[in-house]
């Protein structure tokens, strides 16, 4: 199948199996794993953060986050279809206590009026308000959407004001940084804590890391062994990481450039697709003015060999490119997927 499902759909590619099969390994939960302590230190440096710790899902890397920045009956501010506040069974309640306030986003962004208004305390309880903000980049719910520096700036800016501490869940944020050209720094170093995942664009199998201070990653490795995250020999997947940062970052370009072709030739084709929106690896594309439900759209998809995926709004399914997926197969797909929903592009584009 070509599988535009998701990005977390890769196989490790033969040089990321063999940089697994050669990697040094030790006890992480000794903090003796070279290959664990060479990723945690190449993550933190490439974000602009003192330290960095090793998990194994962005989830745990979210969850250890909210736990640190706040106490049992604290609220936690963040865009309503955020990854933390959906997608998550609930583990900011569950874990953290946590009290979740969803604010309504423009493209997974949220602006510091919504903020300042929220944190305000509504309730005769004076020291029941909001600890934390999490800002999602890119924003997985969005489309993949990426926040324009000085909104993300403003943003962060009114937290500090309101003394909330903010967290970035960049499960993709190498995603952001290459879409907007700059270092992954400037950007992450904003933040008290940062989740970058390394099973999305990057590649790797599985794993993910949490940066930010000495202190707080030093608490998040209690935190981690809390969740029964402290592993043994994890340099065996630390190791993809490690790989994935030498020869899968730049690289995301060519993801992004595929999935710009690939809406603009469904576009041509008649079908519903914003351009503005497509600014990373994510085509969403809204069957309404089709007709089609999503479910049978999804499965005419599949009997033609092409996998996409359905999002939050229930006309709306998405194309993900990665890493494997190549020139050819945007071809395919974008000759496959009008068809199968019903398109004849000569007539939509003659
Ligand atoms: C924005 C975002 N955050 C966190 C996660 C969680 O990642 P994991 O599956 O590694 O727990 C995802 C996964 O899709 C995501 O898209």
């Amino acid at each position: 199948m070509l599988d535009l499902r998701s990005d977390t759909v890769t196989q490790p590619t033969l040089g990321m199996r063999r940089a697994i099969a050669e990697a040094a390994v030790g006890d992480e939960q000794k903090r003796e794993d070279p290959t664990v302590s060479e990723l945690q230190r190449r993550v933190a440096e490439l974000l602009g953060h003192e330290a960095a710790v090793f998990v194994p899902t962005a989830t745990m890397a979210n969850q250890i986050a909210l736990k640190l920045h706040s106490r049992p009956g604290d609220v936690l501010l963040a865009e309503e279809t955020s990854h933390v506040l959906v997608y998550e069974y609930g583990g900011a309640a569950a874990h953290a206590g946590l009290i979740t306030h969803g604010l309504t986003g423009v493209g997974g962004r949220i602006a510091p009026g919504q903020i300042r208004d929220a944190a305000t305390p509504s309730t005769k309880i004076a020291d029941q308000r909001a600890t934390v903000l999490s800002l999602e980049n890119t924003h997985n719910n969005a489309g993949g959407r990426v926040w324009p520096l000085h909104e993300l700036e403003d943003v962060v800016a009114t937290a500090r004001e309101l003394e909330l501490a903010v967290h970035l869940d960049g499960a993709r944020l190498l995603n952001a940084a290459v879409a907007l050209g700059v270092g992954p720094a400037t950007f992450a170093s904003r933040f008290d804590t940062v989740t970058l995942c390394l099973s999305k664009g990057l590649g790797c199998p599985l794993g993910a890391l949490l940066a930010g201070s000495e202190d707080l990653i030093e608490r998040a490795w209690r935190e981690k062994h809390l969740f029964g995250g402290a592993m043994r020999q994890a340099g065996i997947v630390a190791a993809a990481g490690v790989y994935a940062l030498d020869h899968n970052v730049d690289r995301l370009a060519d993801d992004h450039a595929r999935a710009r072709r690939l809406a603009e030739t469904l576009a041509d084709a008649g079908m519903a697709i914003d351009l503005d929106r497509v600014e990373t690896n994510f085509v969403q594309v809204d069957l309404a003015p089709l007709g089609l439900d999503r479910a049978a759209a999804l499965s005419a998809l599949r009997d033609v060999g092409v996998g996409l995926s359905a999002t939050i709004l229930p006309t709306v399914i998405r194309a993900v490119t990665h890493l494997e997926i190549t020139d050819e197969d945007i071809e395919r797909a974008a000759e496959l997927i009008p068809r199968a929903l019903g398109i004849d592009a000569r007539v939509a584009t003659g």
